[in-house]
């Protein structure tokens, strides 16, 4: 058994040092200037345990990768098996006996003639490498005028130029721009605060479906080469498709020949209770993105995996897709995906998810008779609980509000609780929750009791 503490002089030590050299991510740093960083030691099961020895639900499985929960030996030990024969190769112009089998693994997984695999280490390169595909394929294949991408409001798609580009989120991109022109943005699936149909999800449904095509309208069918859309749109707090959302889409990027892109870095690898999110929903995307819980976090990879029709103008003579990543498709990274894709088989991962999410749903649920809960949304094991000000008229928290509440106290008071999920307010205030895959119903009673007790907290704080 691992110790779980550090000894206080190696402790004040790592202090110190994480105060003085390291740059954390979206992190305002200020906010650690008087303050101790918290560092997580240890893992095990669905839990985590930081310096001090406190455990924690881990309620956000890490960065909704940790599919498989933490200390899982397996894992630790393909990695160090493929890192012992081969550590490293790339993939350009070589292959490696891991990253093949996962490409044939990935492509029987994934829907329709999704066939082609393109590995990256994460999910923006995914996302970097789906965007140039589509704009080379047209640029091949006679459209060359056809570049430009409709993605939707508050979605993220990552950091890099292009993925930020194609975010939804202003202020995250504002102090970065200008950032790579022809991006436009569409409305969300936000059903809660649906502007239009807001009695009726089908009809609200066809009407966002509809606004892409309009806005390809707008831009010219010409221009447009692709729509990146996330199956549940985690940005904004879990916004699930309405009934017949992509069938409509679908329908709209085949009459426009505007390729599908299905971004689920989130939403694959059974977060919905299938490998892929298009599945649970039935459409068939033209590329699909993935990372994170591929490997359950193990080890970094991603994916873009391109339908036949993609690759065919790639297949021949000298044409090339002149992209690729030193670390894409890392052996050791692939060889952990394999085995990672073995226990989901062995345990029944996706299975264990479609029949405990209603579970977690109804307990999730409960949370809604407190006045600060005004929406409980997502599937599979991906849910947003959405905080308003006032629950009859759905009013949001002010700007002032929000600070206070939520970075000021909401998510330390979760943390210091028990509970590591993410407080959000990337669009109105929400509580997020994408607990590794093998919790049940004792797990998620312990997250649904933390937040009451930490929301109850909060109204009197209002
Ligand atoms: C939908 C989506 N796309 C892309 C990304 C970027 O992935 P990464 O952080 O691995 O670059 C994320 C990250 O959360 C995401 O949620």
């Amino acid at each position: 058994m691992p110790s779980d503490t550090l000894d206080a002089t190696d402790f004040t030590q790592l202090q110190q040092s994480a105060h003085d050299h390291l740059w954390m991510h979206f992190t305002r740093m200020s906010s650690y200037q008087q303050a101790e960083v918290p560092v997580i030691v240890r893992g095990d099961g669905v839990y985590i345990y930081d310096a001090h020895g406190k455990r924690y639900l881990d309620g956000l499985a890490g960065l909704f990768v940790s599919q498989l929960g933490h200390g899982r030996t397996e894992l630790a030990e393909a990695a160090a098996k493929q890192a012992a024969e081969l550590a490293f190769f790339p993939l350009w112009s070589y292959a490696h006996p891991k990253s093949i089998e996962l490409a044939e693994r990935l492509a029987g997984y994934a829907p329709g003639d999704l066939n082609r695999v393109f590995f990256t280490s994460g999910g923006g390169e995914a996302v970097e490498s789906a965007w140039k595909l589509a704009k080379q394929y047209f640029k091949l294949t006679g459209k060359p005028g056809k570049h430009k991408v409709i993605s939707r409001a508050i979605a993220y798609h990552g950091t890099t130029h292009g993925a930020l580009s194609i975010t939804g989120l202003p202020e995250l991109k504002a102090a970065y721009e200008p950032l790579v022109p022809s991006t436009f943005r569409v409305p969300n699936t936000n059903f809660y605060r649906a502007p239009i149909h807001g009695d009726d999800p089908a009809a609200f449904g066809r009407w966002a479906a509809d606004q892409i095509a309009v806005a390809i309208e707008n831009e010219g069918a010409d221009t447009v080469a692709a729509v990146f859309l996330e199956p549940v749109q985690n940005a904004g707090g879990c916004f699930p498709p309405p009934p017949g959302y992509f069938d409509r889409v679908r329908e709209i990027c085949d009459q426009y020949d505007v390729l599908l892109v299905s971004d689920e870095v989130i939403c694959a690898f059974g977060r919905l209770g299938h490998m892929f999110g298009a599945e649970r929903y039935g459409y068939q995307p033209d590329i699909i993105t993935c990372a994170k819980g591929l490997t359950s976090g193990y080890s970094p990879l991603g994916a873009m995996i391109a339908t036949d029709r993609l690759f065919e103008p790639f297949r021949h003579g000298d044409t090339t897709f002149a992209h690729g990543y030193t670390f894409g498709g890392h052996p050791v990274s692939a060889a952990v995906a394999l085995t990672n894709l073995d226990i989901f088989e062995h345990e029944g991962i996706n299975e264990h998810v479609r029949s405990r999410e209603g579970d977690f749903r109804a307990t999730l649920e409960k949370l809604l008779d407190l006045p600060m809960v005004g929406d409980v949304r997502g599937a599979g094991y991906f849910y947003g609980i959405e905080l308003v000000k006032d629950k009859a008229t759905k009013e949001t928290f002010d700007d002032e509000e929000s600070e206070r509440l939520l970075r000021g106290f909401l998510s330390k008071a979760l943390f210091d609780a028990g509970l590591y999920c993410r407080a959000d307010d990337r669009g109105d205030p929400v509580i997020q929750l994408s607990p590794p895959l093998v919790c049940d119903q004792q797990h998620f009673d312990e997250m649904e009791q933390i937040i009451r007790a930490v929301l109850i907290e909060a109204e009197s704080k209002l």
